[in-house]
């Protein structure tokens, strides 16, 4: 199960599971259809397994409550849980601009989001024996940053310590849960943000990053796959910092 499946992220991890192999329950708010649609026009020789969409808002504890029962009963598991729902969606970045709405709006999607599909999805994770979560902070919960604003900064890092929790109180059941922290992507939003740039705005977003370049997207794909993977079968309650570099903690 991903949330958040139609964004960015969301379309290229769907469809980097679904080349795996997974049955696929695509989950958003919005452009859950067209998602389906692209995964299956474009399905790689090794995708077998199903994919069906599930329009859903991770703020509503009873919308989740329902489409992982029916993700159940319709593809089985989940034995994976993505949660990619979330964003600064929208809202402004500088303080004296921040409605309380705002606020509501990031830590809700965020971290309720986050939170209320790992509860909904921990009953099926332990029937299953044991299943994977994977979270998304983000650089700029890791680190101040002024690309973001305060209520995304603090939503990314109230991820991590809720994946660390969890993790802890999952573990003995067999659940393992981490968490992605992905430096900037340029999906199709933040592309144009970043073509609009002057050249020297570029270059200094570039040196920044040790790697001197930004990801492709199945940079930060194939970091989530491997959290989900039984390759990271004794791997629990870590934030993988994927960002080529720009951020490295002791
Ligand atoms: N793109 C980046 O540079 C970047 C960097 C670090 C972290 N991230 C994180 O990665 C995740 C995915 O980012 P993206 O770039 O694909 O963004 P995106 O905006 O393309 O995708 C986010 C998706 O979440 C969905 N969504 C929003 N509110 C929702 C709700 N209430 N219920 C269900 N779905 C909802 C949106 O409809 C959208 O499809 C986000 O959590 C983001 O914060 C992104």
């Amino acid at each position: 199960m991903i949330t958040g499946a139609a964004g960015g992220i969301g379309r290229a991890a769907c469809a980097a599971f679904w080349a795996e192999g997974a049955a696929v329950a695509v989950v958003d708010l919005a452009g859950v259809d067209p998602a389906v649609e692209q995964l299956r026009a474009t399905a790689s020789t090794t995708a077998t397994g199903q994919v069906e969409g599930w329009t859903v808002d991770v703020r509503d504890p009873v919308a989740v409550t329902k489409a992982m029962r029916n993700i159940h009963d319709r593809l089985g598991g989940p034995h994976v849980l993505v949660n990619l729902a979330g964003g600064s969606l929208g809202t402004p970045r500088d303080l004296d601009a921040i409605t309380p709405a705002d606020l509501d709006l990031v830590l809700d999607v965020n971290v309720k989001g986050t939170f209320l599909c790992c509860q909904a999805a921990m009953p099926y994770l332990i029937e299953a024996g044991g299943g994977a979560i994977v979270n998304t902070s983000s650089i700029g919960g890791r680190q101040p940053s002024p690309v973001t604003g305060v209520p995304y900064a603090a939503a990314k890092a109230a991820i991590v310590g809720l994946t660390k929790r969890l993790a802890k109180e999952v573990g003995p059941r067999g659940v393992r849960v981490n968490a992605v922290a992905p430096g900037l992507v340029l999906t199709d939003r933040l592309q144009g943000m970043f073509d609009a740039m002057d050249p020297g705005g570029q270059r200094e977003v570039l040196d920044a990053i040790p790697l001197r370049r930004m990801p492709e997207l199945s940079e930060i794909v194939e970091p989530i796959l491997f959290l989900a993977s039984e390759a990271a079968g004794y791997i629990t309650g870590v934030v993988l910092d994927v960002n080529g570099g720009r951020f490295m903690p002791l």
